[in-house]
């Protein structure tokens, strides 16, 4: 009884991380997913014998090991020659047409990645073994670690599969999950990866898989190693491949002629940075297995595919001075004023070194000879120095205790990395950085209302605060620098356009620290009225989705702050206004679950809470049990809570209640 349902809790996990992290489109809230996953380890911890290889639950790391064993590979994990000019391609496409006697070449083409070689095996649809590529015969095994890798399959998909299976690919790490995992450390004061190739390589290879499993790699399969009975070209392998679960990089197309082999590089190189990974060039390989297997391979190389490289995303510049800039929310920001060079064909200026532990641990100085790098949209950033070039007499850099703005002093919280000016909005930084926020695009949207205009606000002071520049008049806005009277006009039209927003953009202009859109936008969903969000308890928006309680903690201080709720009912007094969602009639959310109330409840009677519950649509029981999708727990709760507890049921607290019923 138990092991099926083990085993039914297992394809369905593996079922919906295929969804969520080969195909990008899940199909269950993560909320439910974490309750499967929850069922499957309570399953799992009584009855260890359930747990196969191939379970779900062995993502999050497992013991350290002492050292690696070897990975030995009878068809060797082969490189790749380069090409840096057409010229050399033309070359390769000439030899190999002489040695297979054909005038006219198929190509599969697709991106290199610029990450770690990995081979996966599967024997009888499961992942047995996982190692690097060492020397290319034999390298490091590392399968505790992919598994953590979170969409490597456990389990190829489908029955049609060999009975050997040995891939190989790249673990690289994504752009946006770089930039998320190293805001995140520089926000804690963690260690930062220095770029997502060489952050993917040290968490492959790491002896502790739980850290690890902290890393956020993705794999992306590009050939296979051992299988019988494929299909006969590499772009439908590669498609079968992706039929058994397996996750393909995007962007890979069949073509024949260099002239299109050249057009796609250009293509490819025009869109590198819209990409959702670094890539270090293309790579055309010969498509028919039956041509490759005639051209074979030369020492590591296969004769049957080139690598076109890309221009370097890092380059070598000189560090000519340290600047200090202050954020919206007073963060001392140090950044690197660059002898102009040119990135992946982009000259920059300026680089960040993001907070004073990571200037003390990569000891950049004022005179230094620094790498820098440049990727996806993140901004540019000086990744270390060179020590050869440094010259003698430099100092180490040290952020000043005042604010270069305002001379207000500077504070650094123990355990944060961040130094903060405690101007406030009397930091004239601070509050341009607010307008800006404010009047953005994706906040307010007020049209034309740009840097330049909101530095002469406040250096005029004109506006402290964000509900001000709704009071200007028409003469003061045309007595700024560069306004006459018809763009004036149509600034103040575009104030009042902006006027009317939705509930969202407006929570998210306010600029609440910790609440960004996707919070914002959470917010809105969950609260009908600002006035109910503006009284929520800590625990209730903990309650919510994706809010921990750090954000949560934002909140509450913002709304408890008598100038910002000043600053709200201005900007509502002088005509801000969204529309209100439309209440549904029937609340699907919560139709068919079953809550359990237990404790005292203060401000409703238990009567009350229930008869609400019902006209919801939920059911409301008298005991907890693995079906209670909820337990809401009043004062001196007992046995019933402890029962929630140990099944990992959601518990909330009569605010909490509230609010669901608000809803
Ligand atoms: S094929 C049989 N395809 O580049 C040839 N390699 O510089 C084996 N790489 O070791 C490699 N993207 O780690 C191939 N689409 C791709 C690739 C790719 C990245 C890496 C791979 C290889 C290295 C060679």
């Amino acid at each position: 009884m138990s092991q099926k349902k083990a085993a039914q809790l297992r394809d369905t996990l593996n079922e919906h991380n295929h969804y969520y992290h080969v195909l990008d489109d899940p199909r269950i809230p993560d909320s439910e997913y974490d309750q499967l996953m929850r069922d499957l380890q309570a399953l799992e911890t009584k009855y260890p014998k359930l747990i196969t290889p191939d379970s779900p639950t062995q993502r999050i790391g497992a013991s350290p090991v002492s050292t690696f064993a070897k990975v030995i590979y009878n068809k060797p994990m082969l490189s790749l020659g380069n090409a840096f000019e057409n010229q050399e391609v033309l070359d390769f496409d000439k030899r190999a047409q002489e040695h297979l006697k054909v005038d006219n070449i198929e190509y599969s083409v697709e991106l290199k990645l610029d990450g770690l070689a990995m081979s996966l095996r599967y024997e009888n649809g499961i992942l047995v073994k996982a190692g690097t590529r060492g020397d290319g015969t034999s390298g490091e095994e590392v399968t505790h670690n992919a598994k953590t890798i979170k969409n490597v399959p456990l389990r190829l998909r489908g029955k049609d599969y060999p009975k050997l299976l040995e891939v190989r690919g790249e673990v690289v790490i994504l752009t946006a999950d770089f930039e998320k995992y190293n805001k995140k450390c520089a926000a804690n004061g963690h260690k930062m990866l220095t770029n997502p190739r060489s952050g993917a390589a040290g968490s492959l290879r790491q002896l502790d898989s739980r850290k690890t499993a902290k890393r956020p790699l993705s794999f992306f399969t590009y050939a296979v190693g051992e299988g019988q009975d494929l299909p006969k070209t590499h772009s439908k392998i590669l498609q079968q491949l992706h039929k058994w679960g397996l996750p393909i990089a995007p962007e890979t197309q069949v073509l024949k002629g260099t002239q299109a082999l050249f057009d796609y590089y250009q293509d490819i190189l025009a869109r590198r940075n819209t990409l959702p990974f670094d890539i270090d060039g293309v790579v055309y390989k010969i498509n028919a297995i039956a041509q490759q297997e005639i051209l074979g391979f030369v020492s590591r190389a296969p004769r049957w595919a080139i690598a076109y490289k890309f221009p370097a995303q890092e380059v070598s510049t000189k560090l000519l001075a340290i600047d200090v800039q202050v954020g919206r929310m007073g963060a001392l920001t140090p950044v690197a004023r660059l002898a102009p060079v040119t990135v992946g064909g982009v000259t920059i200026t300026n680089a960040t070194l993001h907070n004073q532990d990571e200037i003390n641990r990569k000891d950049v100085r004022v005179g230094d000879t620094v790498i820098v790098r440049r990727a996806g949209d993140v901004i540019p950033e000086v990744v270390r120095m060179i020590p050869d070039k440094r010259k003698k007499r430099t100092s180490a850099f040290i952020l000043p205790d005042k604010c270069p703005i305002c001379g207000s002093d500077v504070m650094r919280v123990t355990g944060e990395a961040v130094t903060r000016c405690t101007g406030g909005l009397f930091c004239p930084a601070q509050r341009k950085e607010a307008l800006k926020h404010f009047a953005a695009r994706r906040a307010m949207d007020i049209d034309g209302l740009g840097d330049k205009l909101i530095a002469q606000l406040v250096d005029k002071s004109l506006v402290e605060n964000i509900a001000d520049i709704y009071q200007l008049r028409a003469e003061q806005w045309a007595s700024l620098e560069r306004m006459g009277k018809k763009s004036s006009e149509k600034l103040m039209k575009a104030l009042e356009d902006s006027k009317k927003t939705t509930f969202a953009r407006f929570l998210y202009a306010l600029g609440i620290r910790d609440v960004g859109e996707s919070t914002a936008r959470i917010l809105s969903e969950n609260f009908s009225k600002l006035d109910t969000l503006m009284l929520a308890t800590n625990e209730a928006l903990q309650d919510l989705p994706d809010i921990g309680p750090v954000a949560a903690q934002s909140i509450v201080a913002f709304f408890q702050q008598s100038h910002n709720r000043d600053i709200i009912q201005t900007l509502q007094d002088e005509g801000i206004h969204w529309e209100v969602a439309t209440p549904v009639t029937t609340k699907p959310s919560l139709a068919g679950h079953t809550f359990v109330l237990t404790g005292t409840l203060q401000e409703m009677t238990r009567d009350h809470a229930k008869a609400q519950l019902h006209a919801l649509g939920a059911k409301v029981s008298g005991s907890v049990s693995k079906k209670t999708y909820c337990v809401v727990a009043g004062e001196k709760a007992g046995s019933k809570l402890d029962k929630a507890q140990k099944l990992g049921i959601k518990i909330i607290d009569e605010a909490a209640l509230k609010v669901l019923l608000d809803q």
